[in-house]
């Protein structure tokens, strides 16, 4: 359960050290994203550490900083370099926590990234996935607990999680940035685990294009609060049973390194679309 006074404290830290953040976007990074952050130009900077509850990510490829930064076209954003996620066994604060600050600053708009294996055939390792919609197959949900009005009504609808508007503008960046974008739903599983190929025949059943660990409880939280979200998954891998190797997360992160060109490309034009948005 998200311990509200946990949250609190968090978002504080944060607030007393950038006093003068305006930020209008947030961007939370995967697995092997963090560093698609050079096109930005930062403002300040606060390791997990100095953020109270938030803890630290013990997963290798995560940075574990806030950035405040600046877009070229201007656009201030929170930049969570590195995320917690459910298996790392704390519960469901220290993944509210990067939503909740950013809710907290009035965002309208922040984009998720992560790593994640390929189950549809064409959803090939360096490609990159808009998500449409997800499962979320984690075996349980954020909002689980008491009603917190932060995070909008008791039963938030889930028909449009992913705003619409926001995966044309995403599809535009990546056709600017001439990098081919799929699209496809995303399925959370709870790891740490990989899946068994068993379960991977199950999940494409389901629907199931692309599989990993984290961004649907964020997609909830954000979506709740009323914040247009959108999420982008980097492929890493072939789903195990389709993958003919083991799955390991050097693997994810090696392929993250070989995308990042078409990563850092696809971020710096969704900003400049985000600017353009504003006018
Ligand atoms: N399964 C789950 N999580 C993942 C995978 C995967 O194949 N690849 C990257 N994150």
């Amino acid at each position: 359960m998200i311990n509200a006074v946990k949250l609190d404290a968090a978002a504080d830290a944060v607030h007393t050290a950038f006093p003068n953040a305006r930020p209008q976007c947030g961007l939370i990074l995967g697995s092997g994203w963090g560093d698609v952050v050079i096109g930005f130009n930062v403002l300040g900077e606060l390791p997990y550490d100095k953020i109270p509850n938030m803890g630290k990510t013990a997963v290798t490829g995560h940075a574990g900083k806030l950035l405040w930064a600046e877009s070229n076209g201007g656009t201030q954003t929170l930049i969570f370099q590195g995320r917690r996620h459910f298996y790392e066994g704390e519960g469901w604060t220290p993944v509210a926590i990067p939503p909740f600050i950013l809710e907290s600053f009035d965002v309208r708009t922040v984009i998720l990234t992560n790593a994640a294996g390929g189950i549809r055939p064409d959803l090939k390792p360096g490609m990159l996935m808009i998500v449409r919609d997800h499962i979320n197959f984690i075996g349980s949900n954020p909002l689980i607990g008491p009603h917190d009005s932060t995070w909008g009504t008791r039963f938030p609808d889930q028909s449009h999680v992913y705003a619409s508007d926001l995966r044309h503008l995403l599809h535009r960046a990546g056709a600017t940035a001439r990098v081919p974008m799929a699209e496809g739903v995303y399925l959370a599983g709870s790891g740490p685990c990989y899946e068994t190929p068993a379960e991977i025949r199950m999940f494409k059943t389901l629907g199931a294009d692309a599989i990993g660990m984290s961004t649907v409880p964020e997609a909830i939280l954000l979506s709740a609060a009323g914040i247009r979200v959108g999420a982008i998954s980097c492929i890493t891998n072939l789903a195990a049973g389709i993958s003919p190797t083991p799955l390991s997360h050097e693997e994810v992160t090696e392929a993250t390194r070989l995308a990042m060109p078409s990563m850092t490309a696809v971020i710096a034009n969704i900003w400049k679309e985000l600017a353009h948005e504003k006018n």
